[in-house]
């Protein structure tokens, strides 16, 4: 016990970057999932291994010190407490970094229920810096958890007349309070949103929130949306991707290590939505001919500066298929089905341009919500998530057998949070003659 105190005295600290929060979180959820399945021994165990992590987050520490209280544990979890406390107290004036100090420490404070001492903190905060987006999120989310929406919602509204993002800080406080739960406030932002739309990339993002939430028919035009979504998108597409420790192509790419496919020069490989070309370079030793279709221009456009691929096509997935029957023995799909709902028609065209033994490798984002008897759920980010059982059936309908390696993984993070996806590799049955 003693032990983990002295590294918890040294571990402890104010953390925000994304990519170390969203593991430690990832990692939390798991002692949770542990605890709840009853296996109280390895969530312990996985709590004090997330506190000697090093670098660990002081807000996310009083959460792990949480678990361990709920495992019983109340005397270690109070040195977790204590340690945490003594961070906080320490960074409580500091008015330089109210991002990275005064708001991880208001949320741990939150956390160990010391409400007034929090909001003293988010108040210090906001008014050193009225601008910061995650300062202002931060402290409205506070307030939908003390059941005071109309102040979380007067501090969206003077972040959003304050800054010149008035519609993307809309929809960014839309997904915040969908995301708390807290459907009146998110619908309110909503409303905001549409006030504030001017553009056509504009519409297509607030379309798709507004069909998750079935305030629209569901995308019909998905063609259009994601066209409008990622024009407006491309130049900055490999910055922001990097931002959120996208995680899509290498997934696919250690797949193809794990599959140990041979790294010939021999196979005419389809990049299937193959936007900037992310997924270029690691497809290019397994390729003779590398396609990279896709149906944003301007996604085509920046892929052809690269010159990652030796033909690039404007080619809608869910259309009519525009390449002969059996041309490739490889498709590649990273995080593009996402884009998709029902995936029947995408997967019969790729079952008909793959030859027989070809290779497809797709990810998609897993829903592992069994309310979901659908298959699959359009949430709020303008994506959909699949169930294994929807994919497995609809691969098998177009003509898959059972996948060769089906398996999950943080695909990237949002919201501070990781999201988890399924990478499916799957051959299509040789031709046999009997
Ligand atoms: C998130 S990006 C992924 C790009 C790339 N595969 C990667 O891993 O970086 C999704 C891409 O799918 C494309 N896309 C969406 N719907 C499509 C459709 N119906 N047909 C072709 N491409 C589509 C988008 O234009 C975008 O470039």
């Amino acid at each position: 016990m003693s032990d983990l105190h002295a590294e918890q005295a040294t571990n402890v600290v104010l953390e925000i970057d994304d990519a170390k929060v969203a593991k430690v979180i990832g990692r939390i959820e798991e002692a949770r999932a542990l605890i709840d399945a009853g296996e109280t021994d390895a969530a312990m165990a996985l709590c004090k291994d997330i506190l000697k992590t090093p670098g660990v987050p002081l807000n996310t520490a009083v959460k792990v010190g949480l678990l361990i209280r709920d495992l019983g544990q109340a005397e270690i979890a109070e040195l977790v407490f204590v340690n945490a406390y003594e961070k906080i107290r320490s960074v409580m004036d500091r008015l330089d970094d109210p991002e990275r100090a005064l708001l991880p420490a208001a949320e741990a404070l939150a956390d160990l229920g010391r409400y007034d001492e929090a909001e003293v903190l988010c108040r210090k905060a906001i008014d050193a810096a009225p601008n910061n987006l995650t300062v202002a999120v931060g402290y409205a989310a506070f307030l939908v958890h003390r059941d005071r929406l109309e102040e979380a919602l007067a501090i969206t509204e003077r972040y959003c007349d304050l800054t010149d993002s008035k519609f993307n800080g809309a929809i960014h406080f839309a997904m915040i309070f969908d995301h708390l739960n807290c459907d009146e406030a998110a619908r309110a932002c909503l409303e905001r949103a549409k006030k504030h739309c001017k553009s056509k990339t504009q519409r297509a993002k607030l379309d798709f929130f507004l069909a998750s939430k079935g305030m629209k028919k569901t995308a019909e035009d998905q063609h259009g949306m994601a066209v409008e979504l990622f024009d407006g998108f491309a130049e900055n597409y490999d910055t922001q991707l990097e931002k959120l420790e996208n995680n899509g192509p290498s997934m696919v790419l250690t797949a193809l290590e794990d599959l140990n496919l041979p790294k010939t020069r021999s196979r005419r490989i389809l990049d299937a939505g193959c936007g900037t070309g992310l997924c270029a370079g690691f497809l290019r030793p397994y390729a003779k001919e590398l396609h990279g279709i896709d149906l944003s221009v301007k996604m085509l456009e920046i892929s052809r500066k690269k010159g990652g691929y030796d033909f690039l096509a404007r080619t809608d997935l869910s259309e009519i298929v525009t390449y002969p029957e059996g041309k490739f023995d490889m498709i590649v799909c990273a995080d593009v089905l996402v884009y998709f709902g029902p995936l029947t028609t995408v997967l019969r065209n790729f079952s008909s341009i793959l030859k027989p033994g070809g290779w497809l490798l797709l990810t998609v984002e897993f829903e592992n919500n069994p309310a979901v008897t659908t298959g699959f759920k359009l949430y709020p980010s303008g994506r959909h998530k699949h169930t294994n059982d929807y994919l497995q059936k609809t691969l098998a309908e177009a003509g898959f057998p059972k996948p060769k390696m089906l398996k999950h993984a943080r695909l990237r993070n949002e919201l501070g949070a990781p999201i988890f996806g399924t990478l499916v590799a799957v051959q299509k049955p040789a031709l046999s003659f009997v």
